[in-house]
C-alpha cells in the first residue's frame, strides 16, 4: 500500500440491509472509500450507547474512525442501539448448523465485522460494564469465538464513565476482540462526570489510536504477546471442538477445512 496512491471518493456508501422489507440504510453512517490501488482497508465503528447523536462514546468511536480515515481508511459507522439484536438462548444451533435460530439484525453485522480488517467498539460504562446492547451482541459471538474468526483482524476500544471504571470496560471489549483471535492496538478510555472538557482531550486520543490501527493494519504489526495468545487460543477451541465434534457439526467441519488448507 502506497499512501500517495490514495484516491479518496466522499461518495455516501449506501447499504441495503433490510428487515423484514424495511431499510436499514438509516442506521449506516457516512462512509469514506479510500483507494490504494486496488486495495481497500475497511474500518468499522460500532457505538453501544443508547444515546445516538447525544452519546460522548459516540464522539470517541467516531474520532478513531476519524484518525483511520486521515491516514487513509474506508470507514463506516453503526450504531447497535438502532438494531434488532435479540438475547442468545443458549441453545447451540449455530455450533453445530452454523445460523442462529433468531432472525434479526445479528447476522448483517457480524457479516460487516468479518469484512472489515479493522473494528473498533465503543461503550459507556454501565454498572461497572459494557451496556446491555453492546453484551448482547457478544453473547451471539459464542461460534465465532469458537472459530476464531477474526484471525487477522485489528481492533480496539473506547469507553466513558461518569466517574470509574471506563479503562476496565475498554479491557473488557479488548479482550473479547481478542477472544476472537484479533490484535488488539489499544483503548481510549475517558472520565467525563467531572470535566467537561475531558471528552475533547478523549477525542484527539481516540484520533491518534485510528492512525495506529490504520499502521498496524497496513503493516501486518505483530504483537509477541498476543502472537503467544492467539497460538494458544486455536489449539484450545481446535480440541474442544473435536472434543465435540458429533454435537458442534458446523464447527468440526469449519477446522478440518481450515486444517486441509493448510
Ligand atoms: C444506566 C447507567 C449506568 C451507569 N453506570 C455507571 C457506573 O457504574 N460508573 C460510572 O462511572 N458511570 C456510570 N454511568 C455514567 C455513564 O457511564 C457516562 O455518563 C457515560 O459517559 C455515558 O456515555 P454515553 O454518553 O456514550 O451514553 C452510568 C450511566 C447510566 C445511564
Amino acid at each position: 500500500m502506497s499512501s500517495n496512491r490514495i484516491v479518496r471518493d466522499f461518495r455516501l456508501a449506501i447499504y441495503s440491509h433490510t428487515r423484514g422489507g424495511e431499510s436499514l440504510t438509516h442506521l449506516y453512517t457516512s462512509v469514506v472509500k479510500s483507494l490504494y490501488g486496488n486495495i481497500i482497508m475497511k474500518i468499522l465503528g460500532i457505538n453501544g450507547s443508547p444515546k445516538k447523536e447525544k452519546s460522548q462514546t459516540r464522539r470517541l468511536v467516531m474520532g478513531v474512525l476519524e484518525g483511520a480515515r486521515q491516514s487513509g481508511a474506508e470507514v463506516t459507522f453503526v450504531d447497535i442501539c438502532g438494531l434488532d439484536i435479540k438475547y442468545c438462548t443458549g441453545c447451540g444451533t449455530c455450533y453445530a448448523t452454523g445460523e442462529c435460530i433468531s432472525d434479526d439484525d445479528f447476522a448483517a453485522i457480524l457479516e460487516k465485522m468479518l469484512d472489515a480488517d479493522g473494528i473498533v467498539w465503543g461503550s459507556p460504562n454501565y454498572i461497572n460494564s459494557v451496556t446491555a446492547q453492546v453484551k448482547t451482541m457478544f453473547d451471539r459471538m459464542a461460534d465465532s469465538i469458537h472459530c476464531q474468526s477474526f484471525a487477522g483482524k485489528y481492533g480496539c476500544s473506547v469507553s466513558t464513565a461518569g466517574g470509574s471504571m471506563a479503562d476496565e470496560v475498554a479491557d473488557y471489549m479488548n479482550s473479547t476482540m481478542t477472544n476472537l483471535g484479533a490484535t488488539s492496538v489499544g483503548k481510549v478510555a475517558i472520565l467525563v462526570g467531572a470535566d467537561p472538557n475531558a471528552i475533547v482531550s478523549g477525542e484527539k486520543q481516540a484520533k491518534e489510536l485510528g492512525r495506529k490501527l490504520f499502521e498496524a493494519i497496513k503493516t501486518k504489526w505483530v504483537d509477541p504477546v498476543q502472537e503467544k495468545q492467539h497460538v494458544e487460543r486455536r489449539e484450545y477451541f481446535k480440541r474442544l471442538v473435536m472434543y465435540n465434534k458429533d454435537l458442534w457439526k458446523h464447527e468440526y467441519d469449519y477446522w478440518k477445512r481450515l486444517a486441509e488448507l493448510q
